[in-house]
């Protein structure tokens, strides 16, 4: 027999806010196979037109869907209803700015964090557009493009103890940019550049190693060990000189 499931979903406008935030409810019968995507859809096509939540690809490709499972972040276009108790709440995810109910803004954060991190390729190399490919060994690349799998949902970041009382804070995501660029031997920027960027308490010192990023990113990419990667980099840098890179 079909399960009825009750959601308990924030409700809040920050445009209007003589209305004070609250909790609503609503009722909805569970679907074979049905996501949360499918769920919130239903609801705001057959209840509710006015309940905001943000989704694009519903396949765990975008990040826009993010948001407080029963507490946890986790994507709702990936979390399936069969997984959930009877009863689901639904809150944005913390640390961003509210938009409205289920809907934040990650683009800002990660707007700030990529300019703060500097998250392009720093080369001196005058760019030629006729030069031909510049070739990369293949396990390093796959070590490069495991860390670009970031989709920045922000979960890593909602769901960070030193992000939530922070907000300087450049989060495991920010980390991961880093480790990225560090990584990169087209990157000309020293161990102690690095440094200036995120060697202090807003940046990897900051980590309390509580591990829920890791625990929460729905990509599996692994944070602590790129964390690590930073921290010994950054703790090696803070007594060196600023000499060639390692
Ligand atoms: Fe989302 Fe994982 Fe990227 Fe964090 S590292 S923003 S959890 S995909
Ligand atoms: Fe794109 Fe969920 S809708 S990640």
């Amino acid at each position: 027999m079909a399960r009825t499931l009750t959601f308990s979903i924030f409700r809040y406008d920050p445009c209007a806010p003589a209305v004070a935030p609250r909790m609503q409810e609503y009722r909805l019968e569970q679907l074979d196979g049905m996501t949360l995507f499918i769920a919130l859809n239903k609801l705001r096509e057959e209840q509710d037109p006015t309940l905001r939540f943000d989704f694009v690809c519903r396949a765990a490709i975008c990040g826009s869907c993010g948001m407080l499972v029963n507490g946890r972040p986790a994507l709702a276009c990936k979390t399936l209803t069969s997984a959930l108790p009877d009863r689901i709440t639904l809150h944005p995810l913390p640390v961003f700015r509210l938009l409205g109910d289920l809907t934040v803004d990650t683009g800002s954060w990660f707007r700030q964090m990529a300019r703060r991190t500097g998250s392009w390729v720093h080369s001196g190399k005058p760019f030629n557009p006729h030069a031909p490919e510049e070739r990369m060994d293949n396990e390093l690349a796959n070590e490069i493009y495991e860390l670009d799998r970031c989709i920045e949902c922000g979960c890593c970041v909602a769901g960070c103890g030193t992000a939530n009382i922070r907000e300087d804070f450049v989060g495991a995501a920010g980390l991961l940019r880093i480790a990225r660029f560090m990584l990169d031997p087209r990157d000309e920027r020293t161990p102690r550049q690095f440094f200036e960027v995120v060697g202090t308490d807003e940046g990897i010192f900051g980590c309390l190693g509580l591990m829920a990023c890791q625990d929460l990113c729905p990509k599996q990419i692994p944070l602590q060990q790129q964390l690590a990667y930073v921290r010994r980099k950054m703790a090696r840098a803070a007594f060196e000189k600023d000499t060639a890179r390692a």
